[in-house]
Parts: C-alpha cells; structure tokens; sequence
C-alpha cells in the first residue's frame, strides 16, 4: 500500500498522520509506504511545527526527519489512496488534479471512523499544544481503523489482506 497524507501546511496535521501510520503499519508487519504533502507551498523543504514533532516524540513517534513538499496531481497516479484531513483540503486537491482526479482514491481521514460523516481534523496551527495532542489522538485512532481494514489478525498475528482494487 501507498498512501499519501494530505493538509495544508503539511506542516502540523499532515505529518503527524504520516508518522502515525508509518509507525502502526512497521508495528503491523506491513511494507507500506506513507507520506505526506501540503496543497500550499509556504512550507516547502521545512520540517513539521515543533508542537508536532514534540506530541509525537511524547508518543513514540519520531518525525523529525521529514520535510514539507507541496501536492503534485501525479500524486494521484504515484498512490493507491490520499487521506485529507478536512473538506477544504479535499476542493483544493480536486482543483489542483485535474484530469488525474479520481474521487475513488480519496476520502478524509475521519470518514474512517465516522463513515460518510465529513468530519475534520482541526487545524491546530493557530492554537495551542493541547490541540496538537488532541490532533494526535483523532489521527492515532483514524489509523488503527486502517490497519485493521487492512489486516486479519490470527493467533496475535496480523495479516495484510489483498487489496480490493
Ligand atoms: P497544517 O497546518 O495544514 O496542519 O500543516 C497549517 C500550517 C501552516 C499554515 C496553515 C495550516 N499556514 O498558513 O502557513
């Protein structure tokens, strides 16, 4: 599986759901590749807020090492499936792909959790720590969700099941 993690900024939100999910899916067994990208370019070559990186380290989770790039619509092609974290998010993607668009490879994060419900994972950009420790758990439990869609567990083992695409 190639899943590619989208926000704005791909600066807070973003790179906390890449991390998480790397992290789950190497816990898993699983040879995924996750990363992540911004719609806005502002960012471009810096790594995550520090509030990021320290919530995740807090974690367990080391995000140090990643740097910022902004959406390219061949990301569409170079993925089996883009999560957004909110519906703006979601327009500006659709705007920026083109005729790469393909509404079947894409859906907000929290639709894993709350199917068809269109919530957002709330920019915490403006706020305060405690909102990226409330990000963090919103993500943290939208990618359990997804490996376990994407695993069958037996005897404490967790497989990966084939793809439906
Ligand atoms: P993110 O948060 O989309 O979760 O990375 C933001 C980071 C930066 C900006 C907006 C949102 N900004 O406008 O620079």
């Amino acid at each position: 599986m190639r899943i590619l993690m989208v926000c704005l900024g791909n600066i807070c939100r973003s790179p906390l759901a890449e991390g998480i999910l790397q992290h789950k899916a190497a816990k898993a067994g699983l040879q995924w590749r996750v990363e992540s990208a911004g719609t806005g370019a502002w960012h471009a070559g810096e790594p995550p807020h520090h509030l990021s990186i320290k919530v995740a380290g807090l974690n367990g989770v080391d995000i140090s090492n990643q740097r910022a790039r902004q959406f390219v619509q061949e990301d569409f092609l170079h993925y089996d499936f883009i999560y957004v974290m909110d519906s703006s998010n979601y327009i500006d993607v659709k705007h920026m792909s083109g005729t790469l668009w393909n509404e079947s490879k894409i859906d907000l994060l929290l639709n894993e959790l709350h199917p068809g419900e269109n919530r957002a994972v709330p920019d915490p950009w403006y706020g305060k720590e405690d909102g990226y420790h409330k990000v963090y758990e919103m993500i943290d439990k939208a990618c359990d969700k997804i490996i376990q869609k994407h695993t069958q567990e037996v005897r404490g083992t967790k497989y990966e099941l084939r793809s439906k695409r």
